[in-house]
């Protein structure tokens, strides 16, 4: 039988072949053979799929060619379609013919054996074939599906933010810059004061896209390059944001529960956590993070201090949701944040974390409208003005309240997925140290 007689099937949609010959076409995942018998799993990126090539019901050339097929190979398989007579519900074809694309002359670097980390992300581009990393990607993309739909569906209006900028916009100290035509410019590390002038323009409105950050330590939530997404919204205060951002999280979560039940099972995600996550979200004030320290473990824990990974452990493990902490010193924030009235030394920012130890996934807050105050923020926070004189006109013509946040990608997957990295949650991580692949 000559495959292209046969019509071509993704893996994913052998269930409505049953009884058919057809002809699939992917890489050998896995091989076991004994005398009269080669159990071939091939897999084509839409599943795997076992073909068993009898001895008996091939010629003894294609016998031997399947015998030495190496991992990896690339190649065409066709042959009936048949119900597992073990497994109900999942596919095996009785193979018939097997065409090789592409031999492979070399072991395949990775095996089903423990390979350390270091091992792995070096061979991140081969790594991605393996079934856990599917699973991951395909939770990826339902997160990122779900971000526009969110948006979509609530009448805001995707505006891309510029990648090469001259404005710092959280910090001086996470910025990489690089040469613009002569001049001095920076990758992104947010596109928020971009999407606050289109606030000013559509009215509600977010960006998504890569954005970047110098970080000088090692640690299992930061990346060099991560994706964000940032709405911003006219006329929105603090309390709106907040609930904006826990419809958003929760919106997310019910998808991946919806339509990745598998892929979390791949990932041995215990779901209960996720399955909790329903609005409103428990809210509670930075003051109020510091007590919860002070009281387990960490006497020493005072207002002004910043939260790091284990900080945030802490604090969200009181809590079986995301947590909304409120009202952050105006000292350990960014400058565009605007003051709470009734305390001037707080900021009205949020940052929700993430229960079970997987910290902040989204940070944001209503910003300063007040160009007076704005001003003698940027000067405070030793930022040249030059640059900051386009956004402070957003405050010169007809400044308004608004709020928004940003909800970084890798930190969602890591959560959602049970990965205590977020090095597996992208495909191509740039972390400090690591460029490659
Ligand atoms: O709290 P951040 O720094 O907020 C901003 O950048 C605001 N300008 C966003 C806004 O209001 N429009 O970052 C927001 C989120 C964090 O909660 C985290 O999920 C993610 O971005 N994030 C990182 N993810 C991976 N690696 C890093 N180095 C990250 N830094 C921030």
């Amino acid at each position: 039988m000559s495959p292209s007689a046969t019509p071509i099937v993704a893996i994913a949609e052998l269930s409505s072949h049953v009884g058919q010959d057809v002809t699939v076409r992917g890489w050998l995942y896995n091989k076991r053979s004994s005398k009269n018998v080669h159990f071939l799993e091939v897999r084509d990126g839409s599943g795997i799929v076992q073909a068993v090539v009898f001895k008996g019901n091939v010629t003894p050339e294609l016998f031997a060619l399947a015998e030495g097929l190496a991992q990896e190979s690339s190649l065409e398989v066709s042959g009936l379609v048949k119900e597992h007579g073990k497994i109900k519900g999942t596919y095996e074809i009785d193979g018939k013919d097997v065409r090789v694309v592409a031999h492979v002359a070399r072991q395949y670097p990775i095996s089903p054996k423990e390979h350390g980390t270091d091992f792995l992300m070096d061979n991140r581009h081969l790594w991605l074939r393996s079934k856990r990393q599917h699973a991951i990607l395909r939770i990826r993309h339902t997160i990122i599906k779900a971000v526009r739909d969110f948006f979509d569906g609530r009448g805001f209006t995707l505006v891309d933010a510029p990648i090469f900028t001259p404005n710092a916009c959280e910090g001086t100290s996470t910025l990489f810059e690089t040469d613009y035509h002569g001049e001095p410019a920076y990758l992104t590390q947010s596109g928020q004061l971009y999407m606050e002038a289109a606030a000013a323009a559509v009215g509600k409105a977010y960006c998504f896209g890569p954005t970047f950050r110098a970080e000088k330590s090692k640690t299992r939530r930061h990346l060099a390059e991560f994706w964000m997404v940032e709405p911003e919204v006219a006329f929105l205060d603090l309390e709106g944001d907040m609930k904006l951002g826990e419809d958003f999280i929760t919106y997310i979560v019910e998808r991946v529960l919806e339509t990745r039940r598998e892929e979390l099972k791949v990932c041995e995600r215990d779901t209960t956590f996720l399955e909790k996550v329903k609005t409103p979200f428990p809210r509670i004030t930075y003051g109020e993070a510091i007590k919860i320290l002070q009281e387990n473990g960490h006497p020493e824990a005072k207002v002004g201090d910043d939260f790091g990974g284990d900080e945030e452990t802490i604090i969200s493990n009181k809590f079986d949701r995301p947590l909304i902490v409120h009202r952050y010193p105006a000292d350990i924030k960014a400058f565009y944040f605007k003051r709470a009235p009734e305390n001037e030394s707080l900021v009205l920012n949020m940052d929700i974390l993430a229960p079970e130890g997987y910290g902040e996934i989204i940070g944001g807050g209503q910003r300063e409208d007040s160009l007076e105050r704005l001003e003698s923020a940027i000067a405070h926070h030793k930022l040249p003005p030059e640059a900051f004189e386009w956004y402070l006109d957003l405050r010169r013509y007809g400044s308004f309240p608004h709020a928004g946040f940003g909800l970084g990608i890798e930190r969602t997957v890591s959560w959602i997925c049970g990965l205590p990295h977020v090095r597996e949650t992208i495909p191509f991580p740039r972390m400090l140290n690591r460029l490659a692949p």
